[in-house]
């Protein structure tokens, strides 16, 4: 990223002599000899810094600064003051400088304090990058909200797109937290049932005596308390799509009546004696492991072929690490429109800290990650310190001490152990990272007494 400095002062020697050294770090620069032209300068350029005298003819140093903290304010001003004026500089700070330097300029001091105030501005840009991508992304999609560019996503939402029209029933499969139920409302958008009801059940949450009237329905006086005729969420979900979330929670009675509706697309009411004949399209979604559960006796294998036409599985967020940057600036959109606050930019401390831990709730423990870090941001932009400490910490465990002089072979030991520990002890993963055979690393695994 190439910043441009805009440098004012109305001796000439000053403006060309700090734009020489600040070409030779590598900015560009734009030169002007008072504060009246700094302005037009500065609207008519993207300028990322302004370093700015004080005392000049026609708009003074002051005047720019407070025209540009107040426009701008997350442009950095650095003011240039002569000996014996601290208090303006002091004053200037007050009025939202970034900080003073004074003549004549130690050029070393210069460098330093333009890479510190750039630094911020960097995280900004990188920030708004990010966001464009984000509203690109959002953009393309007609169901919009399914967030990621990991090869993994790409592939679920190919999928879905796929089977959307189809009758097929799908099984989404995944830890909590991972989406599935955002895969569930994509597909049914996107079918050509979209405009009929999408009826969503948690399963888990029906106890075995409420199932089958809620699924079906009931008849007046069918049982107690069954005071009215009820239509069931099968009835009510006619044309559409029924979700049936954590299906693998449902017990034996249950599984037998849907596997009927599956098969023969119809039903009673409890205690009717009426056949009801239903066009549903079934998704269901479970965090189990269905194979497992089937292996135990819990869950029916007819239900699961039945079921698992098409299975969709969403990989937990620690297998798509490429997804968090984009996820993190969708939430930061999110959560900073809910709380009134302007975010403009993560640390990439912060970053780290988010790339290193493991998720085990997944996005739906990333989204509540940066809510809070929203809402507990000193500053516009997030740092690590605003972010949960289980989290920050996380990353401060990826840090080893390696002193200067230190034995190679230590060194060494030390960087595989910890790799090794931060990736869970997969041999491969960790010769891969750091670059070395599988062979060297066992090798060095058994040379070091590595556990
Ligand atoms: N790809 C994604 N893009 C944006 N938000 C997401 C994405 N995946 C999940 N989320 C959000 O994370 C939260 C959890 O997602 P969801 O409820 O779909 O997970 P789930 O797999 O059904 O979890 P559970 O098994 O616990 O029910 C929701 O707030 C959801 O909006
Ligand atoms: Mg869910």
């Amino acid at each position: 990223m190439k910043f441009n400095v805009l440098i004012v002062d109305d001796e000439k020697n000053i403006r060309e002599g700090l734009a020489k050294a600040l070409e030779m770090d590598g900015y560009g620069t734009l030169l002007a000899k008072d504060g009246t032209d700094a302005l037009s300068v500065f609207e008519n350029n993207e300028i990322d810094l302004v370093i700015s005298d004080l005392k000049m003819p026609n708009m003074s140093g002051e005047d720019l600064l407070k025209k540009i903290s107040s426009s701008t304010p997350s442009i950095p001003v650095i003011i240039l003051t002569g000996h014996g004026t601290i208090e303006a500089a002091v004053q200037a700070m007050h009025n939202g400088a970034y900080d003073f330097l004074t003549k004549p300029v130690n050029l070393d001091r210069l460098s330093l304090l333009v890479k510190r105030a750039l630094s911020s501005r960097e995280l900004i840009l990188q920030y708004r990058v990010l966001q464009e991508e984000l509203n690109k992304s959002l953009g393309k999609q007609k169901y919009a909200k399914i967030i990621g560019k990991s090869n993994a996503m790409k592939k679920i939402l190919e999928v879905v797109e796929q089977v959307a029209s189809s009758r097929a029933s799908i099984l989404i499969t995944g830890e909590s937290g991972v989406g599935k139920e955002l895969v569930a409302d994509a597909i049914h958008n996107l079918s050509n049932r979209r405009d009929n009801p999408f009826i969503k059940v948690h399963c888990a949450a029906l106890t075995e005596s409420l199932l089958e009237s809620e699924l079906f329905g009931h008849e007046k006086g069918s049982f107690t308390g069954a005071v009215a005729r009820k239509r069931g969420r099968f009835e009510l979900a006619h044309n559409g799509s029924i979700f049936l979330d954590e299906i693998g929670d449902i017990n034996s009675a249950g599984q037998v009546k849907i596997l009927r509706v599956l098969q023969e697309k119809t039903f009673e009411r409890v205690g009717g004696e009426e056949t009801i004949e239903v066009d549903v399209r079934i998704i269901a979604a479970t965090n189990r492991d269905l194979k497992e559960e089937i292996a135990q006796g819990r869950f029916r294998e007819d239900l699961y072929y039945r079921l698992n036409v098409v299975t969709i599985l969403v990989p937990p967020l620690r297998e798509r690490k490429e997804d968090i940057p984009i996820l993190t600036a969708a939430f930061l959109k999110e959560f900073s429109a809910e709380n009134n606050r302007v975010i403009e930019g993560i640390d990439s401390k912060a970053i780290n800290a988010l790339y290193s831990y493991s998720w085990p709730g997944n996005i739906r423990e990333l989204r509540n990650c940066i809510e809070s870090a929203v809402v507990l941001a000193k500053g516009n932009i997030i740092e690590p310190d605003d972010l949960p400490p289980a989290i920050y910490s996380a990353n401060e465990k990826n840090y080893i001490k390696i002193n200067v002089g230190m034995d190679m072979a230590m060194a060494e030991k030390q960087i595989i152990q910890a790799t090794l520990h931060s990736l869970g002890g997969n041999k491969s993963k960790t010769a891969e990272m750091l670059g070395i055979g599988r062979k060297t690393l066992h090798r060095k695994i058994e040379e070091y007494g590595i556990e």
